[in-house]
């Protein structure tokens, strides 16, 4: 499965990209960002659980004010304290007021759902235990997929998620062994995993201007437009790549189970890396190229390598920055291995 155990500290990062990503996620919001189906008592500990996270994590940027006391079923205040009323993001100076219960109307739990997806620049799904045992996505906000829709996938139980977008070795090997690990995953034990693609954008005099010049959102051009998307074109390449619109797109991705409503809150923040950045990196193209070689079959079909010519472009130009990284004596050769440097 690729997963590590997770250090409370690194739940959610935020970066010098944290504006850019709140501006393009908000309008990604008003369109097909979020939805709750299920789960609602999850969202609401969700959004006190962030609000707690954040304001101990990132003091500067996030200020609490809280309730005079605890007043309702469940406290959601961290350390005994009574729970959160308002939070602010310093930056944005934007102050959302969070939902205490399900019990205040309609549309509650939308709206704390919508309050998570703009605190942070990760992608959050809820998963719900249903009665036959199985995990569901039962709440999200979804807004920087890049290659998938949330309409496509809430609703779904986690095998149904990944067999329907043909997620390499899934069946043979992840199946079992993610069942049993979200049966048994304990409130105390986080873990995260990354994963990474190659992604074309539009050249840089088309990019000028766009809100979304990285296409984090959605990847039209490598993917088409999202309107018409069918999973199985994923990863096509609909650009011609140069290094120039090359993107390495990578996830870190964390799960933990909330401690009241039992939910596994699973959240997907993206990192979009000029591969000519990445070729300037010490000992970086030579691991790339390296990872690029041993994908099984099925991992290159999923990402794409036959589809586009950007697969050989990335070796060629990792394996040419390797090669300079070696004569000034940055990386070592094949074979002498220097990681960690
Ligand atoms: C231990 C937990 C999990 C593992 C090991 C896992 C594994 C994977 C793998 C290997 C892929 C292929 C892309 C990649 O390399 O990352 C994938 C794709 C995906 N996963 Fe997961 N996953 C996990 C949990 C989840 C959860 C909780 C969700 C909930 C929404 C989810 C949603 C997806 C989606 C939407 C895709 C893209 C599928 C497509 O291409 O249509 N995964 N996952």
């Amino acid at each position: 499965m690729g997963i590590r155990n997770m250090i409370w500290s690194d739940w959610i990062e935020l970066d010098d990209q944290y504006r850019n990503y709140q501006e393009i996620r908000a309008r990604r919001i008003e369109t097909q960002g979020h939805g709750v189906l299920g789960g609602g008592l999850a969202v609401i500990e969700l959004v006190h659980e962030l609000a707690e996270y954040l304001s101990r994590r990132y003091p500067t940027t996030f200020r609490v004010s809280r309730h005079p006391e605890s007043n309702t079923e469940y406290n959601w205040g961290w350390e005994g304290l009574p729970p959160i009323k308002t939070i602010t993001v310093v930056p944005l100076e934007e102050t959302h007021e969070l939902p205490l219960s399900l019990h205040e109307g309609d549309g509650v739990a939308e709206k704390a759902m919508i309050i998570c997806a703009l605190l942070i620049q990760d992608d959050l799904a809820v998963m719900v235990e249903g009665t036959d045992g199985r995990y569901y996505f039962q709440a999200g906000a979804i807004c920087v997929p890049g290659f998938w829709r949330m309409r496509d996938k809430i609703g779904m139980p986690l095998d149904e998620i990944h067999i329907s977008g043909d997620v390499p070795l899934y069946r043979s090997k992840l199946h079992a062994s993610m069942e049993r690990f979200f049966r048994r995953m304990p409130v105390e034990k986080p873990v995260a995993r990354n994963n990474y693609f190659l992604q074309t954008i539009r050249p840089l005099e088309e990019r000028k201007g766009r809100e979304d010049a990285e296409e984090l959102a959605w990847s039209e051009s490598t993917n088409g437009l999202e309107s018409e998307f069918q999973s199985g074109g994923r990863f096509s390449h609909k650009l011609k790549p140069t290094t120039e619109t090359l993107r390495l797109r990578s996830e870190r991705q964390t799960l933990r189970r909330l401690p009241i409503s039992g939910a596994i809150v699973f959240t997907i923040r993206t990192y979009m890396t000029p591969i000519e950045e990445l070729g300037r990196e010490r000992g970086v193209p030579g691991r790339l190229a390296s990872s690029m070689r041993s994908w099984p079959t099925e991992v290159g079909e999923y990402k794409g390598k036959e589809r586009g010519e950007w697969y050989e472009a990335v070796l060629a130009y990792m394996d040419e920055c390797h090669r300079e990284q070696v004569d000034r004596g940055e990386a070592a050769r094949p074979g002498q291995g220097d990681y960690p440097y």
